[in-house]
């Protein structure tokens, strides 16, 4: 696998930026906090509905920022990338809006739900490798044969720029939070809300937080190098295998604190978005609240923002929801 130059450290110029160029092609997505959730945290938890986006996760708005950015050379040579399912759907979607050609690798295994929806945007699917890595092989593979242009889901500047675009309407709405809980997987949404934070909101700690059973990225913050941990997690989204050089350029300095919570607390914060917030949320998008629910000695009593990154869940996941008690919140 090749470790290519490191592109630039995008700055809070390039999130601006990106809000211009994603206005008027994405509303600005609702946030909002339900007494009842409230009441289970013992928090005010404000939860920003990245849901509700036109491919039901935040990643699209990387996609876009960086179709539109790219020369139109660049976009005639076509795209390949890797993902297991939302940067996907991200580019699919983005590619469809320009004509562009765009072949997506995801690990065989992910769910069949997100591999649908990338096809009918109109990208070619491949699944290949059991996980990111085997996926990523595929890729550059393609990219050398095909001459197609290699995009990194985590080491591109452009699309850690528009995913930064949803802390600036955060930190517009609530610029008095305590904390803000951010899912990672490569980290661009933890590290844009860090460099979102710095000038608009520096009293707010940002708290990443990653599955225990997939913790590569938490792994390579603490160690201040990029390391690769086995996948055990069944959480999609955060389900990486290996820190990414960009985000944690980024993370390191400017992160408060990054927290790993188990895949029975993810699950239990899905059945409680969906019964006190009525939000269909897939695991990477409840492990926010499930980071808050997990340390009441950190957010009880404070005013949090969790991110609820995404609402593609599985068939699996939605069954799921009506297995247990919402109120449980251990695991
Ligand atoms: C729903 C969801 N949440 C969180 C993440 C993690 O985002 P990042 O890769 O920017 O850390 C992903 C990544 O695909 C995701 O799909």
């Amino acid at each position: 696998m090749t470790e290519p130059d490191l592109a630039p450290t995008p700055t809070l110029t390039d999130v601006l930026a990106a809000r211009d160029l994603l206005t008027g092609r994405l509303p600005a997505t609702p946030m909002w906090s339900y007494p009842a959730l409230d009441e289970v945290a013992g928090a005010t938890v404000y939860v920003k509905h990245e849901n509700v986006q036109p491919t039901g996760a935040f990643k699209v708005r990387g996609g876009l920022t960086l179709l539109h950015g790219m020369a139109r050379e660049r976009r005639r040579r076509g795209l390949v990338s890797y993902s297991t399912g939302n940067h996907a759907q991200s580019l699919a979607y983005a590619c469809a809006e320009l004509d562009v050609p765009c072949v997506l690798v995801m690990p065989a295994g992910v769910a069949d739900g997100k591999v649908r929806a990338v096809r009918a945007l109109g990208a070619t699917v491949l699944l290949d490798g059991v996980d990111m890595a085997g996926a990523q092989a595929a890729a550059e593979r393609l990219a050398a044969d095909e001459g197609r242009h290699l995009v990194s889901p985590g080491d591109t500047p452009e699309l850690l720029a528009g995913v930064g675009t949803a802390y600036l309407e955060i930190f517009a709405a609530r610029p008095d939070l305590d904390l803000l809980v951010v899912p990672v997987g490569s980290g661009t949404g933890a590290a844009a809300a860090c460099l979102v934070a710095q000038e608009f909101a520096p009293r707010c700690r940002i708290v990443a937080v990653q599955s225990a059973a997939a913790p590569a990225a938490h792994d390579s913050w603490r160690a201040g190098e990029c390391v690769r941990r086995p996948i055990g997690t069944a959480v999609e989204g955060l389900a990486t295998g290996r820190g990414f050089r960009l985000p944690q350029r980024l993370l390191r300095g400017r992160l408060s604190d990054f927290h790993l919570v188990s895949d029975e607390r993810i699950a239990a914060a899905q059945r409680l978005l969906a019964l006190h917030a009525h939000t269909l949320a897939e695991g990477a998008g409840a492990a926010g609240l499930a980071a808050v629910l997990a340390r009441p000695d950190l957010f009880a009593g404070r005013r949090v923002c969790v991110v609820c990154t995404g609402g593609n869940a599985s068939a699996a996941e939605i069954a799921a929801l009506g297995a247990g008690d919402g109120n449980r919140t251990s695991g």
